[in-house]
């Protein structure tokens, strides 16, 4: 999409939020344009650039659709007794976000009951918190059928759709049935379980059917990709008809690896501009001569927050050195805590980190400091860039985007070291990290008395390596690659 086009859309509505018909309000954009990105997602933004967003997806859509411009559709994250048919949009340079409201018993079913109670916890790899129920899958089809009723009129022919996450796997069929013609492609933004654990879903076989009807499905590394090919060729009866193309359900769909990027020069920019920040300065100078140790994460028991308070833990009690000497800022920004497993975990971190405090801290040390907020990416990076370890050590992470940013915010000069589990979809990409095993306290610890010692020329050495890795597959490369294959795989449906 030529640039100076779209940025004329953009100074033309300005920042105005309306109420219009989304197609109506892109028929100028999309004579201008002729292929309109068009992206879905449970999550739509907030696509402003200076506001704090919600998890990975958020941020990597806001920063995907950035240059490329785009009609970004999903869920307002709002509740409403009548939810209106019609999306209110927003619009911000060239993006434009439609977003419709749920009904209760729709957020309950759809978003809660069966994303969050099933499809996140078995993708994680824990299928004792999933709890499956017909009623929740019954809404989880009903807000998809409903989403693609409501997105089908604002497509355009020359379109191509992009549709995100888990929460929105049966949305293509939907669109297909409602005869839209376009590319449309899926990417997973979570893990692929195993096949075998897939099969524990009553349904397995009509998500992985509904899967097919894209004609690019898009997973963040080799082994979840591995899952759905394996499902598909032993549960499927598929077939693998070579360059990445699989044959199953009597449909064909294309499938690949795209590990999901960042913004690598703006996250540097913005730890650099941050140095001279009031809350970079305010960090600093409590934390002293002391090394910092950040850890940044939603609350979610995927991402091993009680596993990494106790290694934390472990390496005051065994290494006494670093007693007074460290200090963990962790930012835990509240996530579902509609979902009783979501509270649980809050209630569990409160008092692991009121334990250590309690067990450890001195008059004029206080080894945890636990954040319950979010900030957003300019105070962020800030603060990455002033801690000497990043710690990263989920159970089961799709890639998880801290790890890169982590990276990407450190000094040239004097970098800090990254810290990072074996089982975040970024360690394929971070091999240059110190890689624990969250299931191993000691291990984690052991990880973090290294980076502690670590000596500089080493620090340097593995972040060069890394921050080439991160430019090569930034953002936009990411969004490039799929929407290639993706156009290449639509031409040929
Ligand atoms: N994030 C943020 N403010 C916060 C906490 C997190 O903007 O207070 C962002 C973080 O910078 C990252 C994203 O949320 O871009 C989290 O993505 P990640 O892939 O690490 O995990 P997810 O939450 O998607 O599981
Ligand atoms: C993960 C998921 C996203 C989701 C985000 C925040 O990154 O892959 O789809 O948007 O978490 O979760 P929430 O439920 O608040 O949207």
């Amino acid at each position: 999409m030529p640039s100076e086009e779209v940025a004329a859309v953009g100074s033309v509505m300005g920042d105005a939020e309306t109420h219009a018909s989304a197609r109506g309000s892109h028929r100028a954009a999309a004579k201008a344009a002729p292929r309109r990105l068009v992206v879905v997602s449970n999550r739509v933004g907030p696509i402003g650039r200076d506001k704090a967003a919600q998890g990975g997806l958020a941020v990597a859509l806001r920063a995907a659709l950035e240059r490329a411009g785009g009609l970004w559709f999903g869920y307002s994250g709002s509740i409403s007794e009548r939810p209106s048919e019609t999306p209110k949009l927003t619009i911000d340079r060239n993006i434009t976000a439609a977003v419709v409201d749920l009904s209760r018993r729709d957020f309950d079913e759809y978003y809660i009951g069966y994303a969050n109670r099933v499809l996140w916890p078995l993708f994680h790899y824990r299928p004792s918190l999933v709890g499956f129920s017909r009623r929740a899958l019954a809404g989880y089809l009903r807000v998809n059928r409903s989403f693609a009723r409501t997105l089908a009129p604002m497509l355009l022919p020359e379109d191509v759709v992009w549709v995100h996450d888990y929460h929105l796997i049966p949305l293509g069929e939907a669109l297909r049935q409602l005869d839209c013609r376009q590319p449309i492609g899926f990417f997973l933004h979570t893990p692929f379980p195993a096949a075998e654990l897939l099969r524990m879903l009553p349904n397995h076989r009509d998500l992985a059917a509904a899967l097919c009807a894209y004609d690019l499905v898009g997973f963040q590394t080799a082994a979840d990709l591995e899952g759905f090919r394996d499902y598909l060729l032993r549960q499927g009866g598929g077939e693998d008809l070579g360059g990445g193309r699989l044959r199953a359900f009597g449909r064909i769909v294309q499938a690949g690896v795209f590990p999901i990027g960042i913004d690598v020069a703006a996250v540097a920019e913005q730890a650099a501009a941050a140095e001279e920040s009031r809350q970079m300065r305010r960090l600093t100078s409590s934390i002293r001569d002391r090394s910092l140790i950040i850890g940044v994460d939603r609350i979610d028991y995927s991402k091993g927050l009680p596993a990494r308070f106790a290694a934390y833990s472990h390496l005051l009690e065994h290494y006494p050195q670093t007693r007074g000497r460290t200090v963990l800022m962790q930012i835990a920004s509240p996530s579902r805590s509609d979902v009783p497993e979501y509270r649980e975990i809050r209630r569990e971190l409160e008092a692991a980190a009121g334990h250590i405090n309690g067990r450890y801290a001195e008059f004029d040390w206080t080894p945890v400091r636990y954040l319950n907020k979010s900030f957003n990416h300019r105070i962020l990076s800030g603060f990455y860039r002033a801690a000497g370890i990043g710690l990263v050590t989920p159970f089961r992470d799709g890639m998880n985007l801290v790890a890169k940013e982590y990276v990407a915010a450190q000094r040239p000069d004097d970098p800090g070291i990254l810290v990072l589990s074996c089982f975040a979809g970024a360690v394929r990409e971070l091999g240059e990290a110190i890689i624990v095993n969250p299931s191993d306290l000691e291990a984690m610890a052991e990880g973090i008395w290294q980076g502690l010692q670590m000596p500089l020329g080493e620090r340097r050495e593995r972040w060069t390596a890394m921050m080439a890795t991160l430019r090569r597959n930034d953002i936009n490369a990411w969004r490039e690659r799929f929407l290639t294959v993706l156009e290449a795989a639509g031409a040929g449906r």
